[in-house]
């Protein structure tokens, strides 16, 4: 352990005295070395590991600050680098700036997203930033939201809200229907609902990757000759392999047909709702009783950002309300641990409405249309001789060498993933229908067409 130039028990806490000299010398040095890992990503790639890498727990005295860093710096180095121009394997992109600023805001206000009385004014912030995003996308006066950690959570508190508000809390026969390449997490929302997965029903996609109408009613009546009784339906809004679109507008005509509610799983593709930029399929999202938008996964609003929106602000309180026995409650102020799954909570918020505050809807809307731009410059630019390539309005594509039968998949694409890494270019492989793909993800605003034609030439080899 080394000496220490200051006094441990004088940074236990900040002091509500004085200028906390120490905690900003503190906070100064973490910056810098945040910002040499920044900057030092070409160096390093986008997925340096030692495997030799030490987590050290804690020990009897506790270490020194010198110590820490140092600690910090080898975390830093033996990390995955999102800012890393080749980092183009998932939804990670490098995270906003202010964003950054917002998450130490967040940290240092430590208030508490569960009550009112815990945090005033970041309550009427994610209430108002939750109303600005309905609004956008078309919701009316009744709408709102609530923030969560992550697309899991805010499909879940969607769902649950679903069965709640449908009567079937507690029915085991209660269904639900998504598209056979709906997000994974769908199948973990089932059974913590205490479902069986049987009760999740797969509708097939089409040739684009979109829900099949067809199957879709005919699932339905399947489903009533079993005895299923169907909470929701779910349209993904940018599927995770190709970034496909459902036919939103004809799923909303059956769920208003039938009673049931519509959820969208916007994760991915919900975010351009609130721009102007054409994208094929987005529209009538305002038809839906829930929608989950993920900040975190595009725009660089740093992890966790996630928001479900809903129509109807009072089928959350319905569902999750408890009266939170030992919490003051203020009139037309609605503790925000009453309206989702979880109690405590950070101030989230705070890095997201500092980001969008800073970019403006212009800053968003050059963000989201750069991932296309650079989309459209890898599909237009790969050889289509060699590679099957799937992919929907959005940002994702995924491809695969044509004729490479399913079972070389596997190896075809671990082998290419491991030569791409050793080239900087991280990209993922996603088993999708039996087989293994290769799939980029350009929501990284530092690639340049440049490293897109690198990354091709390594394809081509
Ligand atoms: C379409 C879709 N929905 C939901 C999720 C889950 O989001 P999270 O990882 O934030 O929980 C993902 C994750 O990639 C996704 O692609």
């Amino acid at each position: 352990m080394t000496e220490d130039l200051i006094n441990k028990k004088d940074i236990y806490f900040p002091s509500y005295l004085g200028t906390n000299e120490n905690l900003i010398t503190l906070v100064n040095r973490a910056t810098k070395i945040l910002c040499d890992w920044f900057s030092k990503a070409d160096k390093y790639g986008p997925l340096p590991f030692d495997e030799n890498f030490k987590c050290l727990m804690p020990d009897e005295e506790g270490n020194s600050t010198e110590d820490l860093f140092h600690e910090i710096q080898s975390l830093l180095k033996n990390s995955f680098n999102p800012v890393h121009p080749g980092s183009l394997a998932h939804l990670d992109p490098p995270p906003l700036i202010f964003s950054i600023l917002g998450d130490l805001i967040a940290a240092g206000l430590n208030n508490n997203l569960l009550a009112y009385e815990l945090s005033p004014s970041v309550t009427l912030l994610e209430e108002s930033l939750c109303k600005w995003f309905a609004k956008k996308i078309g919701f009316n006066d009744s709408s709102g939201g609530i923030a969560a950690s992550g697309g899991t959570l805010s499909n879940l508190n969607a769902l649950i809200a679903a069965r709640h508000n449908s009567g079937l809390g507690s029915d085991p026969n209660s269904a639900l229907l998504v598209s056979e390449d709906a997000h994974s997490s769908f199948v973990k929302c089932i059974r913590v609902m205490g479902l069986d997965t049987t009760n999740l029903v797969r509708i097939k996609t089409d040739n684009q990757g979109r829900m099949d109408i067809n199957d879709l009613r005919k699932s339905l009546d399947k489903c009533t000759l079993e005895n299923k009784k169907i909470f929701a339906i779910v349209a993904t809004l940018g599927t995770t392999v190709r970034g496909a679109i459902d036919p939103i507008k004809e799923i909303s005509e059956i769920c208003k047909e039938r009673n049931i509610w519509l959820h969208i799983d916007g994760s991915i593709g919900g975010i351009f709702a609130v721009t102007s930029i054409p994208i094929k399929g987005l529209n009538n999202i305002n038809q839906a009783n829930s929608i989950t938008i993920n900040p975190q996964k595009i725009i660089g609003i740093t992890k966790t950002s996630s928001l479900l929106l809903v129509s109807n602000m009072s089928t959350l309180e319905n569902t999750f309300n408890t009266g939170l026995p030992y919490i003051s409650s203020k009139k037309n102020i609605i503790n925000r641990g009453e309206i989702g799954i979880q109690g405590s909570r950070p101030a989230e918020v705070i890095k997201l409405w500092l980001g969008l505050r800073f970019l403006g809807l212009n800053g968003i809307e050059n963000i989201l249309k750069s991932s296309i731009k650079r989309k459209d410059f890898f599909i237009k630019n790969i050889s289509k001789n060699k590679f099957d390539i799937f992919s929907g309005p959005l940002h994702i594509v995924s491809f695969i060498p044509k004729k490479l039968k399913s079972e070389d998949s596997d190896t075809w694409t671990q082998t290419k993933v491991n030569e791409l890494i050793n080239n900087n270019f991280m990209l993922s492989r996603p088993k999708f229908k039996g087989r293994y793909f290769l799939r980029v993800v350009m929501g990284n605003y530092n690639t340049k067409e440049s490293h897109i034609e690198e990354l091709l030439r390594l394809l081509d080899n």
